[in-house]
């Protein structure tokens, strides 16, 4: 089938790619043509295990490309999918920005011909479909086309496995019509028998923050939990495992740590928080679970002073992970990006490491951060380390060189990747997230 994929951040290229390689024809659209130049090249502008071998092969295939042409790709195109940012407006009050969203409506509307389907892909709040119905309707009277909402769940390290092997596709759509086409697009998901759960178009819209804002509440429920575990000298991880063994509440997303970040959970939950509101209702679990998770990152900087003596004042903190987690460069709403300018303001010094994040992290952290080579840079004179972000590169360190290279032997883990006994045995001050 012949898609038109409209914007190529991090949704649409993942989505745009991974339905080239089912089979599909898919021409991928974005303004910034720096951006479809750089693809052109080969070169993909975020870093995603396995994406740029999979854009690769299926442009040299044939079934993807790249262009800043919309009128020359909305035409012929059967489906086109609006994957445009939505992120918190400007504005600071936590509603999202459809700009981008009703602008690709207004474009698109000027150019359809023949029976097209209109695919929300961005997270955007309930009604946001019909909107751009509208304003496909006003801009272009005649046009024949559906507008359905297809939510993505896709986590950034993971994308690519979660989009060729979803635990279910959700679209919201009212045309049997348009339904046959969203279905044929994912017909090769049927051989794995992907549950596709078709629904109201407001249903599909508030299912894709419904999902976000309980995952939210889930991490911010164990970071809870792990606070009072350091109080009454219990252990979260043990605890995890056996709640999370109940299947009514599964295991998954029951690590605590520095809180969560990225560029879904704080901005939906945010979104929806406001979309509720406007309804006369309110979100109550939503809101602590937000306020939870501001609450946690302080605590993580209060749990590194009190580990360095009450003061990080003149004391050089080495850190291992800045991005707000493994597996890509993204620093967006990073817990990095909120407990080290804390520490700098007090008069800590900064050395750090990230695999892939470091070139991202020096537009989200103050200049006076000094970035080193590895892991074992970062500790060198240290009077603490803090793994912040659990890459897989961090799991096995030499934590014997470790601690030779350190002025004092302070192990902080907000991932709560290593052995509390083990790291005693060997000589550390260690704190986890909620472990004694
Ligand atoms: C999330 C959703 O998982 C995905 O379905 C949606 O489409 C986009 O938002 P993503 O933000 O890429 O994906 O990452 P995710 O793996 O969900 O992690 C989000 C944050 O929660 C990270 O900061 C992570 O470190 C944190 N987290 C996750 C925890 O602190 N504990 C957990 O148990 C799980």
């Amino acid at each position: 089938m012949k898609i038109t994929m409209i914007g190529t951040g991090y949704v649409g290229l993942v989505t745009g790619t991974c339905l080239a390689e089912f089979g599909h024809k898919i021409t991928c659209v974005d303004k910034i043509e720096e951006k479809i130049d750089a693809l052109k090249q080969g070169k993909i502008p975020i870093y995603e295990p396995g994406l740029d071998a999979l854009v690769n092969k299926n442009v040299a295939d044939g079934r993807l490309r790249f262009t800043t042409n919309l009128e020359e790709s909305v035409p012929s195109a059967e489906a086109i999918f609006i994957a445009v940012g939505t992120p918190t407006s400007r504005r600071g009050d936590g509603y999202a920005d459809l700009t981008y969203i009703y602008a690709a409506a207004k474009e698109v509307a000027q150019y359809l011909d023949g029976y097209t389907v209109i695919i929300d892909k961005s997270t955007v709040p309930v009604g946001t479909a019909r909107q751009v119905s509208r304003i496909i309707k006003d801009n272009n009277p005649t046009a024949d086309f559906d507008v359905a909402s297809n939510p993505e769940f896709l986590r950034e390290g993971a994308a690519i496995s979660d989009f060729m092997r979803p635990d279910r596709v959700v679209i919201g759509v009212e045309s049997p019509k348009a339904e046959k086409v969203i279905k044929d697009i994912y017909k090769p998901l049927y051989l794995l028998d992907t549950p596709l759960i078709s629904t109201t178009i407001e249903t599909a819209e508030l299912t894709k923050y419904a999902a976000n804002a309980f995952l939210a509440i889930k991490i911010s429920f164990i970071n809870e939990i792990a606070n009072v575990c350091e109080k009454v000298n219990a252990d979260v991880s043990d605890l995890a495992k056996a709640i999370g063994m109940d299947g009514r509440i599964g295991s998954k997303f029951l690590h605590p740590g520095p809180g969560y970040g990225g560029s879904c959970f704080p901005k939906d939950t945010l979104a929806l928080m406001r979309i509720v509101q406007e309804h006369g209702e309110s979100l109550r679990t939503v809101e602590a679970a937000v306020e939870v998770n501001a609450a946690q990152k302080a605590r993580m900087v209060k749990k590194i002073r009190d580990m360095l003596g009450g003061s990080e004042a003149g004391k050089t903190i080495g850190v291992l992970g800045l991005t707000f987690k493994p597996e890509t460069d993204d620093m967006r709403e990073s817990p990095a990006a909120t407990i080290l300018p804390a520490l700098l303001e007090k008069g800590a010094k900064i050395r750090a490491h990230d695999p892939k994040g470091m070139e991202e992290a020096k537009s989200y952290l103050p200049a006076d951060i000094e970035y080193v080579q590895n892991s074992y840079e970062a500790c060198e004179g240290a009077d603490a380390v803090v793994l912040l972000t659990e890459w897989n590169q961090y799991r096995a360190l030499d934590l014997k060189r470790i601690k030779e290279l350190m002025k004092s032997p302070i192990f902080i883990d907000l991932r709560n990747v290593y052995d509390p006994k083990n790291m005693k045995q060997l000589g550390f001050r260690y704190t986890g997230v909620g472990r004694m």
